[in-house]
């Protein structure tokens, strides 16, 4: 069996191809460097870059595999969420191969994809989780925390009300003077400051939804009364801000992630999602994990930003119980839209 799969839900173009048990034999990622003069990424030009990018990407991914197209036993798309003009060329490309080799088409949640990511095997022996496990989804468009009890079975059991952690990082990043996407340039300042330096507002919700805006609000705030009495505030405390920072995000993701493991009493926990590359996150889960004896999932960073690995093994999942897309499936900005 070999599934294909195919990502071009933002700005990353990429494909995958998985054979028997999840086992990864290609993952092939274009990245788009058109959106950084921009400081965010332009829809319009992601779409037009992925029509660029879609024919040697895929073509690439069916050759590092070592086989001929014609042994594709079918093509996972990611369906939704995203850009919708980046999503049409994904689900279009897919129709047209799946048409062209006469093989069936699986439609993907990208959301659902970095959930199971953690299945994706790079050698036979790589551990995966047992379900269900808990799953702290961390990117640039949600937090959530999940419970996954199979590949087909996931319940968000918390969300967050505004900002998604990513956005924290990038828009403090930004204020900050920081290129886009800021939350790698924050992890790598956090390394040198002191995450005591400064204390941002956490938030006060109940249950298990996260919010952000707060602590964003904050560190503005800080910014600004502190840029009055010294212009070069943000020049000389870059790297204590940016420890605060990172410490802030990390301890509102943590609460709320240890009352999920109290109230499920689920023993293991995984992270996904561009955020779960945060070596504070990574370390702060860790830890967690060790101190109460559960067990610990922390995929590769290469796993943790848009690939198409994971849409391949969640389409395998999904070919497993022969769940097929029909030809007239079109993509979904939101989900449930
Ligand atoms: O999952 P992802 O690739 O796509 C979106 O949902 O957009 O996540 C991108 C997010 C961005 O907000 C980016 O700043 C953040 O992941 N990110 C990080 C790190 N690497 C990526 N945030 C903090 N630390 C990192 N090392």
């Amino acid at each position: 069996m070999y599934i294909l799969g195919i990502e071009s839900s933002c700005d990353d173009t990429s494909a995958a191809v998985i054979t028997d048990g999840g086992l990864l034999l290609s993952n092939v990622i274009a990245s788009q460097s058109v959106h950084e003069e921009y400081g965010g990424v332009v829809p319009e030009l992601a779409s037009r870059a992925h029509q660029q990018n879609i024919v040697p990407v895929v073509d690439a991914a069916i050759r590092r595999a070592g086989i001929e197209r014609g042994r594709l036993s079918a093509i996972a798309f990611t369906r939704g969420p995203g850009l919708i003009g980046s999503l049409l060329v994904g689900t279009s490309f897919a129709k047209g191969l799946s048409l062209g080799l006469r093989v069936p088409m699986v439609d993907v949640n990208h959301l659902q994809a970095h959930v199971l990511a953690h299945f994706i095997k790079e050698t036979p022996d790589t551990e995966v989780p047992e379900f269900p496990y808990l799953c702290l989804l961390v990117s640039g468009g949600n937090s959530q925390i999940i419970v996954v009890r199979s590949a087909a079975d996931m319940e968000i059991i918390g969300r967050t009300i505004d900002d998604a952690a990513g956005e924290a990082f990038d828009k403090c990043a930004k204020v900050m003077g920081l290129p886009y996407p800021g939350g790698p340039h924050i992890d790598r300042l956090a390394a040198e400051g002191k995450p005591e330096a400064f204390r941002f507002a956490r938030p006060r919700i109940d249950g298990l939804d996260y919010s952000f805006s707060g602590l964003k609000t904050s560190f503005l705030y800080t910014l600004r009364d502190n840029l009055r009495q010294d212009p070069e505030f943000i020049e000389k405390r870059r790297a204590d801000l940016a420890a605060s920072l990172q410490a802030a995000i990390i301890d509102i993701l943590m609460k709320k992630l240890e009352k999920a493991v109290d109230m499920t009493g689920i023993t293991t926990v995984a992270i996904g999602g561009g955020v779960s590359a945060n070596s504070g996150v990574r370390n702060a889960v860790a830890d967690m994990c060790a101190r109460r004896g559960l067990k610990a999932f922390i995929p590769e960073r290469k796993f943790t930003t848009d690939n198409a690995a994971m849409v391949a093994i969640a389409g395998y999942f999904k070919y497993l119980e022969s769940d097929f897309c029909p030809y007239n499936a079109v993509p979904y900005a939101r989900i449930g839209g």
